[in-house]
């Protein structure tokens, strides 16, 4: 998929088909996380594939998006949140790029987290196969850009 295509029409996504994510797509998943750039390199993060979903749905402010992932990754370590937001999302992008969707956890039991997890628990990423098919190359990066709900450019840019 053409980068500006997969940025523009990625849409975070909570309701996945029952059906496991894995073999190369997770290896690709899980790749896009490594190479991440941090800050001096120092790549303060371990990638945990969490086996026992139902155990972590109780540490998220919205259970479900864990209990019912076909797969979730929780980013665990002292990487700073600049370096943990890069990583999640080239781990979102390229999920997306293999038509496989996904969202963020706010976490709301960070102990529990982290019993679970063994360690600290910076982000927990669920994915998952789409329950409709996406279609994301029938639009334009244009119309996807155009249909985002998102604030305007006017809105968010100065100039000093
Ligand atoms: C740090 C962070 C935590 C989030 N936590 C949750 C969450 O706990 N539950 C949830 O359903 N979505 C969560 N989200 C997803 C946001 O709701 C989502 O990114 C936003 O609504 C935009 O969604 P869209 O890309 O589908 O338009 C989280 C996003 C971020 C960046």
């Amino acid at each position: 998929m053409d980068t500006r295509l997969a940025i523009a029409s990625k849409r975070d996504q909570r309701r996945y088909a029952k059906r496991p994510v894995d073999g190369v797509v997770v290896e690709r998943i899980l790749d896009a996380g490594r190479v991440t750039g941090s800050s001096r390199n120092t790549q303060k993060w371990e990638f945990v594939l969490v086996a026992d979903k139902a155990a972590l749905a109780e540490a998220v402010y919205a259970p479900e998006n864990v209990a019912t992932a076909g797969l979730v990754i929780a980013i665990v370590g002292e990487a700073a949140s600049f370096d943990v937001g890069r990583c999640a999302q080239n781990m979102f992008l390229a999920a997306w790029d293999q038509g496989v969707v996904s969202c963020p956890n706010g976490v709301k039991d960070a102990d529990l987290a982290a019993a679970i997890c063994g360690g600290e628990v910076k982000a927990v990423l669920s994915f998952g196969w789409p329950v409709r098919e996406l279609h994301v190359e029938d639009r334009s990066v244009e119309e996807w850009s155009a249909q985002a709900n998102r604030k305007s450019l006017d809105e968010l840019v100065r100039r000093v």
